[in-house]
């Protein structure tokens, strides 16, 4: 077992987000149906969040499905979801058991009824619980999110009457899906694109990104550690000078900031 020295730990994220990319290539590369790699991205899922949980990394986000992924098929669609609705039924217990509270963000309203039921319900049973945090990604596309955001920031001054010129981000982050989350501290790809994707594009602004090679079934325990490695060896600068930030030498721009 890959352990992280006292003094690594400190320095590993508290938030990561994952782009999980490559089943569809990585089921073609074998013959088979986009379905299959979806099936086998969904398997690794489970030892991503285990490592993640062991090494103390409080938040994982998954991008599940996009707002751009409902252009995709209707039998991949409905294949994707279906493996979502195992996916809970199956982790339930689990996600229980280790205190982890399960969230979504996304418009849960442009999923087939039946998901939206899983989803919505699997997120009040773990409500309670706080020891580490899953959120998943569906339907979720961050200009979306941030119109949204617009909206309800909107009506907030037309019912309350303050200017738009008290706006400032730790105001408008509150009106974001995300609000009961940090920002992530490191993003991973998989399938060596270099893009977002549409996604936490606002809360990345700081964010590490690491793109694997490896398609999404194949991103196992050992290259989430090697993620995470390369992740504890960056200088996090929020915009300062490495000397500025050598007296202190932090990691997280929530120690740094006023
Ligand atoms: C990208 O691969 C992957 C997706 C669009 C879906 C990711 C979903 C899962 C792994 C399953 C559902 C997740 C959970 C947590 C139940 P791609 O199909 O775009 O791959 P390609 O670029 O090689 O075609």
């Amino acid at each position: 077992m890959t352990k992280f020295s006292e003094s690594e730990r400190e320095k590993l994220p508290k938030h990561v987000a994952i782009i999980m990319d490559g089943n569809g290539r990585w089921a073609r590369s074998r013959g088979k149906p986009r379905l299959f790699g979806h099936r086998n991205g969904v398997k690794n899922v489970r030892s991503v969040v285990n490592a993640a949980r062991e090494f103390g990394v409080q938040y994982v986000t998954l991008y599940a499905f996009s707002t751009e992924n409902q252009n995709r098929p209707d039998e991949e669609k409905s294949g994707l979801m279906r493996l979502l609705e195992e996916f809970l039924k199956r982790e339930l217990a689990t996600l229980l058991k280790d205190g982890t509270r399960l969230r979504a963000i996304g418009d849960l309203s442009g999923l087939p009824k039946f998901a939206q039921e899983i989803v919505e319900s699997s997120i009040e049973k773990t409500k309670h619980n706080s020891t580490s945090h899953l959120t998943l990604a569906l339907n979720y596309g961050s200009r979306q999110e941030v119109l949204s955001g617009i909206q309800s920031y909107t009506r907030e001054i037309l019912e309350t009457g303050k200017s738009p010129d008290q706006l400032d981000w730790s105001t408008f982050s509150n009106h974001l899906e995300t609000r009961d989350l940090p920002d992530p501290d490191l993003i991973i790809r998989t399938s060596g694109e270099f893009r977002l994707s549409n996604f936490l594009l606002l809360q990345a602004a700081y964010a590490e990104i690491f793109v694997s090679p490896l398609h999404w079934p194949d991103f196992n325990r050992d290259a989430f550690i090697e993620a995470l490695q390369n992740y504890i060896q960056r200088e996090r600068r929020f915009g300062k000078t490495s000397d500025q930030l050598a007296p202190i030498n932090q990691n997280s721009i929530t120690s740094i900031a006023p």
